[in-house]
């Protein structure tokens, strides 16, 4: 595991973080974990990522920090959950950091963009995720332009019914094109403050392009990837000024979490083992 993970403990993830602040990559943390079932194990996740946001403010690392709603009890109390993402966003405002907030099944698509525009209406620093596999994303991305919003538009990873994602790959794809450009559009103003998390790379040179042509700064959005995944690409896109950060996880519900991806998307078994081979 240790080709996905710098380690079970926050620790590993922050000395990960340092080593790729030398390289003047920068970072986002992120334990794994999930759907909890009570108030007080909600309470303890936001205790533990409030106590990473002291470290990270410590260190003077180069650290965001993403969350799951689900993880900090979404399904056990949203008014609670939404007092955590707020205190988790002050906190992260006084470390100089940022909060993003994960998507996770389309069932909660509702619920999470909800969350985030009561964030947003109080801290400037929070971020959230959107799926380009969701038929429904572009009428979101509409919806939450005016905000000025920090967003990062991945593809999606979840198994979703045909009616709610798109099935094929070239339509999520092409889903995703469009919707950075628009997001590209809207940076190239000012207005939007973009995050491509894809490991892509075809996609992530059209992108490039796209946003000479429409004159979007290279600082006026990032490349994220995962820990473990196009390591070379993650470097080599940083040295050509690109502003990378590497998604790095943490913590030790990593077996639960990763067996949860396989059964949940065919795809993602390739992942793995093409990884794990
Ligand atoms: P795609 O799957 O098309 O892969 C493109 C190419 O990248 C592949 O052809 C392969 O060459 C390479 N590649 C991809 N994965 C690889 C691997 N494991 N090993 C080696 N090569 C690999 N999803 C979600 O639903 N909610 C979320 O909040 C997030 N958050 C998030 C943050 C960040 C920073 C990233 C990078 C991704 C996510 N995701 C996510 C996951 C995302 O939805 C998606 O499942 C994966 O990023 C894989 O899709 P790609 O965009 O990389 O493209």
């Amino acid at each position: 595991m240790r080709r996905f993970l710098p380690g079970e403990d926050l620790g590993a993830a922050l000395d990960a973080a340092a080593a790729f602040a030398r390289d003047g990559i920068g970072t986002v943390l992120t334990e794994l974990g999930e759907q909890v079932t009570s108030a007080a194990e909600a309470a303890a996740v936001r205790d533990r990522y409030l106590g990473a946001f002291d470290r990270i403010g410590e260190r003077a690392l180069p650290a965001h920090v993403s969350v799951k709603l689900t993880h900090l009890g979404l399904d056990v109390d949203r008014a609670a959950c939404l007092d955590h993402v707020l205190a988790l966003a002050a906190q992260a405002a006084g470390r100089g950091s940022l909060l993003w907030i994960d998507m996770e099944e389309s069932r909660y698509v509702d619920v999470t963009l909800d969350l985030f525009r009561r964030a947003c209406a109080l801290h400037d620093n929070v971020g959230v995720c959107l799926q380009s596999y969701l038929r429904r994303t572009a009428a979101d991305l509409a919806s939450l332009l005016p905000l000025a919003p920090a967003i990062r538009l991945v593809k999606g990873a979840y198994n979703e019914p045909p009616d709610v994602a798109f099935p094929k790959k070239r339509d999520v794809d092409g889903c995703y094109v469009m919707l950075a450009d628009r997001l590209l559009q809207e940076a190239a103003r000012g207005r939007a403050r973009p995050v491509f998390g894809t490991h892509d790379v075809r996609l992530i040179a059209g992108i490039r392009e796209r946003a000479v042509t429409l004159g979007a700064a290279p600082g006026a959005y990032e490349v994220h990837m995962l820990y473990g995944i196009r390591t070379a690409e993650q470097r080599a896109l940083a040295r050509t000024g690109v502003r990378v950060r590497v998604l790095i996880s943490y913590g030790s519900h990593w077996f639960a979490w990763y067996m949860r991806r396989l059964a949940e998307r065919p795809a993602n078994v390739w992942f793995v083992l093409r990884n794990l081979v």
